[in-house]
């Protein structure tokens, strides 16, 4: 029965459910942090997502896509290995179509991550992690664990896997969304572009989307300093704080024509931007916000005037009150 008092007619400017506000998030400019910079920063807010992180853009067109595909059928279970931000996205999405939604993650990731998850409806499998405890810090042996756990579950519970690193519609919804609002809202003067690498997703598909529009648009990847994996250097440390990132692989979607060059940022210049964002832009974001925001500062440092430079903030310092990302 329909609520009484709410006519449904389609002219009314509402969202059909929470799904229809993923993505078109605004797009910032940072001259607070970078002030003096010959570049200037610009950064997508991807907090505003419902699941308060980039990810839900994936999760939407991964499930989408399965739905369509007929792996996923009314009432079905979804099972994905997660650092937390892409099953919360899942979780999002399952919650509005009635789909069971099964999160693997590892121990290491932030706590806050897993209440979200269970808020939204989501039974959350925590995975051991490999050698010392290293809460805030999931390195790739972390990831492997995590990924051997998500394959045995998936298999006795009969479950649709979106697999996030190897489908191909994380990096389609970037190219056709993400990559498409940035063209748009910098009405085609975007000069850069960079971003941190987990299933390389955002930073192919947005890559793709603007080289195709202008092929002279540059592309950086940014990793952590200890772990410039993809970039060739070499890896001093798989455990980092960049949490989401950097996972000393070349993820399968990863595409290196794409790629003009990499940057890097330490723990502690991710930290301090991040810190910066909030103390002098008023944007409360995470670890990785904070890395690509150094990433393109050291960018926008040794830029031409007037380059525009635009980076993504993947997600909310909400995520991360348990660690030692912000002073209590
Ligand atoms: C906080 C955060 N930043 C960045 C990324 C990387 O995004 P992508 O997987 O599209 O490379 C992720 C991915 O999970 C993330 O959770």
């Amino acid at each position: 029965m329909e609520a009484p008092g709410l006519p449904r007619k389609e002219t009314m400017k509402i969202a059909k459910s929470i799904l229809d506000t993923i993505g078109k998030t605004p797009l910032v400019a940072l001259d607070r942090v970078t002030s003096g910079l010959p570049g200037r920063v610009l950064a997508k807010i991807e907090y505003y997502n419902p699941g308060a992180s980039i990810k839900d853009r994936a999760a939407l067109a991964m499930i989408e896509t399965a739905e369509k595909q007929g792996l996923l059928k009314k009432g079905g279970t979804v099972v994905e290995l997660t650092s937390g931000n892409m099953g919360t996205g899942l979780a999002v999405v399952c919650a509005v179509k009635g789909y069971r939604m099964i999160a693997v993650m590892s121990e290491g990731n932030s706590e806050e991550r897993v209440h979200m998850l269970r808020a939204v409806g989501a039974k959350v499998v925590l995975v051991p992690q490999v050698g010392s405890k290293r809460l805030g810090q999931v390195s790739r042996e972390d990831l492997e664990a995590v990924d051997v756990e998500t394959t045995r579950l998936t298999k006795k519970l009969k479950a649709f896997r979106p697999n996030q690193f190897y489908n191909e519609s994380c990096a389609h919804a970037h190219e056709l969304a993400t990559g498409k609002e940035i063209w748009e809202q910098t009405e085609g003067k975007v000069g850069v572009f960079v971003a941190s690498i987990g299933t390389g997703g955002t930073f192919v598909g947005v890559a793709r989307a603007l080289k195709k529009r202008n092929s002279q648009i540059e592309c950086y990847a940014a990793e952590p300093a200890s772990a410039p994996f993809i970039a060739g250097k070499k890896v001093t440390n798989t455990s980092h704080k960049i949490q989401g990132t950097g996972y000393s692989l070349i993820p399968p979607l990863w595409d290196k024509d794409l790629c003009d060059g990499f940057v890097t940022a330490t723990d502690a210049e991710a930290l301090r931007f991040s810190r910066l964002l909030s103390r002098k832009e008023g944007i409360f974001s995470g670890f990785s916000s904070g890395a690509n925001v150094a990433c393109s500062v050291k960018l926008a440092r040794k830029a031409k005037p007037g380059t525009v430079i635009v980076t993504v903030l993947p997600d909310t310092g909400l995520k991360y009150l348990s660690t030692d990302l912000f002073e209590k």
